[in-house]
């Protein structure tokens, strides 16, 4: 076993991690940890952009208003306002840091996705994540003041309980975490932990999120005793690729946004004006449970999406990774229509954070999708997210630095015990159980739920909890262990919320309490 000790501990290598990290670097010792290659996250696979207001005639109020409009009215107004306005500045970092955005005549071209009244999203064609990954990980490898710590996968917060001197205070000093070459636990230490971990998108069976999505940060900040808010609005992408081989492929929504249509396959007509009056531009969560609602009524596998009725050059310029995957599975999208299905896409509830990044224990903050920071509310409005990351991983470092002298130094804490733990003689409970999870979780708590279905899910899980705490307290660590101790809590934090909420709003949707409540309240689980 190793001890490290670092100023500061960043678990995440992600948009909101990389930019906590460089924003931190001038003052203080970082170190940055991913469970495996630094561009694992969601980061790296977004597609679309990122929301900034930068049109001739939009506004901050209209990116605002469209933000409420799409989360339900469950969005802390002063939060939207606060990272809507930041926009348009971290967009110019990254330009600074040099991600190419696409331009036209000399200006940034905006594209545009479901829920936005204008044309917000900037972009590098349909890959813009790869992009931005690409630039913040070369920043921060050639940053002297960073240390980038690979295949570390963090199974636990240390907190004062952890310490030679047990004390009860809460607050956090770093993590245990597994090092996949040693396989050794090691501790690390800090005086301020930062978790960036990403969502927990692979708690469900089909979802377009990273296999790394396993929400082990929310897990992680429940166990050390922070609030987790609004688990229940786990949002569906109406449009991700229908194919038996590749599984999470996404298809953008700027696709729609520059006039994809949604088409039903039995009938060949379109059908989204049926549903709502802004048709394929809705916001996602009424676009999902359209075509949820079309493929469950005419028993179909899949529905539509075409983009073939506009000019051959123009779909390839503006989304030349889609085309070429497509080409090669056999599709040519300037000719023929895309087979899509909704799949499980962005984990809007996470660890309670406020404007600062601050979560409940002293000394932990936390950034990007781990967390509720008050942005999303019932339902996320696209391409806000990788702007929450950068808005709120710069927050949490300016409050790190402003607040140094009261960060208490860590104590000295106990090793990682191994003395009553065996190897694993049983490997396929954990891929038993992992498949179990995930399977009623798609189909108990998915796009339309029930009270009996979400009680279902809820038996499946006490039973299965039980069983993971059993084996997590005989067998030694592995990776997939970890990560199945963390789905497993999160699957049951996701169930709670959405049994205790009697209405449906944004992402929530259940057929015994149809009617949105008169008045928008978080839901907030205390451990
Ligand atoms: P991530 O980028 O997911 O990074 C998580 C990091 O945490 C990884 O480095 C991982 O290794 C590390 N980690 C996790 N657990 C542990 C552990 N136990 N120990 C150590 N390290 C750990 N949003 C937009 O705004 N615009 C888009 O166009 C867009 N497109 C998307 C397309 C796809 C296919 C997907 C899946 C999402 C998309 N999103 C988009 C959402 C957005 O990409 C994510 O919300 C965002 O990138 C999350 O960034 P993050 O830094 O919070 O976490
Ligand atoms: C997409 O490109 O459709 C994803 C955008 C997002 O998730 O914000």
């Amino acid at each position: 076993m190793s001890r490290e000790s670092f100023d500061v501990l960043i678990v995440g290598s992600g948009a909101a991690g990389l930019t906590a990290a460089l924003n931190l670097a001038a003052t203080r010792k970082v170190a940055v940890l991913s469970k495996g290659e630094l561009g694992g996250g969601a980061t790296e696979w977004a597609q679309g952009g990122i929301a900034a207001v930068l049109e001739e005639g939009d506004s901050f109020e209209s990116h605002v208003r469209d933000t409420m409009i799409a989360g339900a009215g469950l969005n802390n107004l002063a939060v939207v306002e606060h990272v809507v306005s930041e926009a348009p500045a971290a967009i110019a970092r990254l330009t600074e840091l040099g991600v190419p955005f696409a331009t036209e005549g000399g200006d940034l071209h905006l594209t545009r996705e479901g829920g936005h009244s204008h044309r917000r999203i900037v972009h590098v064609a349909d890959a813009t994540g790869w992009a931005i990954q690409q630039a913040l990980e070369k920043a921060a490898v050639a940053h002297p003041n960073i240390t980038i710590i690979p295949d570390r996968v963090a199974i636990d917060l240390v907190t004062g309980r952890h310490a030679r001197e047990f004390s009860t205070s809460g607050a956090v000093h770093g993590v245990y975490a597994l090092n996949r070459g040693t396989k050794k636990v090691d501790v690390l230490t800090a005086r301020a932990t930062v978790l960036a971990t990403g969502g927990a998108g692979r708690t469900y069976l089909y979802s377009t999120a990273p296999r790394g999505a396993t929400g082990d940060g929310i897990a992680m900040a429940w166990r050390a005793g922070c609030r987790i808010s609004n688990m229940e609005f786990m949002q569906f992408h109406p449009t991700c690729l229908y194919n038996l081989e590749v599984k999470n492929f996404l298809i953008t929504e700027a696709v729609r946004g520059e006039g994809g249509i949604l088409k039903n396959p039995k009938t060949g007509e379109r059908f989204m004006p049926a549903y709502d009056e802004r048709a394929e531009l809705a916001p996602r969560d009424i676009v999902a449970r359209a075509i949820d609602s079309e493929i469950k009524r005419d028993g179909l596998d899949y529905v539509w999406l075409d983009i073939s009725h506009r000019e051959p050059e123009f779909v390839k310029a503006h989304f030349p990774n889609i085309y070429e995957k497509l080409i090669g599975l056999g599709i040519d999208i300037t000719r023929e229509p895309i087979p899509v299905v909704p799949a499980q896409h962005y984990t809007c509830g996470g660890v309670l954070v406020d404007l600062d990044g601050r979560t409940d224990a002293p000394g932990l903050y936390a950034a990007g999708e781990v967390t509720q920071s008050g942005l999303h509310g019932a339902n996320r409005l696209a391409s806000n997210s990788l702007l929450e990351c950068l808005v709120f991983g710069e927050g949490a470092a300016r409050h790190i630095d402003a607040h140094w002298d009261s960060l208490p130094e860590p104590p000295p804490i106990r090793a990682w015990d191994e003395s009553r733990v065996a190897d694993s003689d049983e490997e396929v409970v954990i891929a038993q159980t992992w498949g179990e999870i995930r399977r009623f979780m798609w189909n108990y708590v998915g796009i339309v739920r029930t009270t009996k279905r979400l009680e279902r899910a809820k038996h499946r899980i006490d039973l299965l909890r039980q069983e993971v705490a059993d084996y997590y307290g005989h067998f030694r660590v592995t990776p997939d262990l970890i990560e199945l101790r963390n789905l497993v809590e999160v699957a049951d934090l996701i169930v709670r919320s959405a049994l205790s909420r009697h209405e449906s709003r944004g992402l929530h949707y259940t057929l015994d309490y149809p009617r949105m409540a008169d008045k928008a309240v978080d839901t907030v689980l205390v451990p």
